[in-house]
């Protein structure tokens, strides 16, 4: 392999921070094939230098700088999480040449311009296809669909709540479900952001800002928290044939688009109906291209670092 070799740093190291750093443990070859050339993991900045982690041997730092001032490393994949100091690591890293990955919906939807224009101004990329569905690929997806008029997204883009809510239809208290899906590594680090809906609201800003080719800004999305639903609620959906999940909806009028995210009826034999654990489902009518529809694992470590890694590959083959 005759072309340059890429550097890359990782900060924070958890779920998704561990996951990617096992990753390039266990198929560094494969990596570099898809990549045509070699791209190597030099670091991971982390809190807790004393925690013990499964993350493939990375090297470990807790000075973020470290890994951003290093002349070897090209490309940042930030797994923090947060609006700070997540924000301001990314802003450093293209103002010391070097491309940004993100699984972080959070700082991409509120910082959208002013991030995409620090891309814009280093000459290098921000990717952040683990930021809405985990594995599924659906920001590739929106993105070939520059020619079609959006008419209604609607979807399941938080794999807590759904979990929850299928843990619900079997008795399961909403505390319980809560600890169990923080437990398998899909909530965020304060699942407020789950079950209050913020996750989502993040989720749909990007997703609508893709399709609109500007801002729309996460505060216009209207949130319901999930916190209102327990089992007694899930079995009378059940009793009318329906079930609860935590929906996502833009609807792309002439005026105005609209968005929302809580908990609603969908039918049970429904694709949201029938996703439970960490699924995700999105589907998109628009005029030219009927109903398109994505889904699988939204969540968790692994199908995480599947997207990050893709975005990682993508920036080693466009890079001369
Ligand atoms: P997490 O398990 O809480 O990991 C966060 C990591 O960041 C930890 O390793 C923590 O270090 C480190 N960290 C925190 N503050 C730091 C600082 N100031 N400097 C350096 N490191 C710092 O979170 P996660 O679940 O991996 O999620 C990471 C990001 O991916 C979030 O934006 C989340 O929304 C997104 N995401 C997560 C999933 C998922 O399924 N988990 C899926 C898609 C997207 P310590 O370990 O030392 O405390
Ligand atoms: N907490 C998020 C979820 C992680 O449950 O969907 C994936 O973005």
């Amino acid at each position: 392999m005759t072309a340059k070799p890429l550097g890359i740093g990782i900060l924070g190291l958890g779920t998704v921070g561990s996951a990617v750093g096992r990753a390039f443990a266990d198929r560094q070859k494969r990596l570099d094939a898809a990549a045509g050339r070699t791209v190597r993991l030099l670091g991971a900045a982390v809190r807790d230098p004393k925690k013990a982690r499964d993350a493939g041997g990375v090297p470990q730092t807790t000075d973020p700088f470290a890994i951003l001032d290093d002349p070897a490393i090209g490309l940042v994949i930030e797994v923090i999480g947060g609006h700070q100091p997540a924000f301001d690591l990314q802003l450093a890293a293209f103002e010391r040449g070097k491309h940004v990955v993100t699984a972080n919906k959070e700082v991409v939807a509120k910082e959208w311009d002013t991030l995409h224009e620090a891309a814009r101004l280093a000459h290098r990329e921000l990717r952040f296809e683990a930021a809405v569905g985990g594995a599924v690929p659906v920001i590739r997806g929106l993105r070939e669909l520059q020619a079609v008029r959006p008419q209604v997204l609607k979807g399941l883009l938080n794999g807590t709540t759904t979990y929850i809510c299928s843990q619900l239809e079997q008795g399961v208290s909403f505390d319980d479900a809560l600890a169990e899906a923080q437990q398998k590594g899909y909530a965020e680090a304060d699942p407020t952001n789950d079950v209050d809906g913020f996750d989502a609201a993040y989720k749909l800003s990007i997703l609508v800002s893709l399709l609109e080719g500007r801002h729309f800004r996460p505060e216009q999305v209207r949130r319901t928290s999930l916190r209102s639903i327990g089992p007694a609620e899930a079995a009378a959906a059940a009793s009318r044939g329906m079930r609860l999940r935590y929906l996502a909806v833009a609807d792309f009028g002439e005026k105005a688009t609209k968005a929302r995210v809580g908990p609603e009826e969908v039918p049970a034999d429904s694709l949201e109906g029938r996703a439970g654990g960490p699924t995700n489902v999105i589907s998109l009518e628009s005029d030219m291209a009927a109903t398109l529809v994505w889904s699988g694992p939204g969540a968790g470590g692994d199908a995480t670092a599947s997207a990050i890694l893709a975005d990682v590959i993508a920036i080693a083959r466009g890079m001369r």
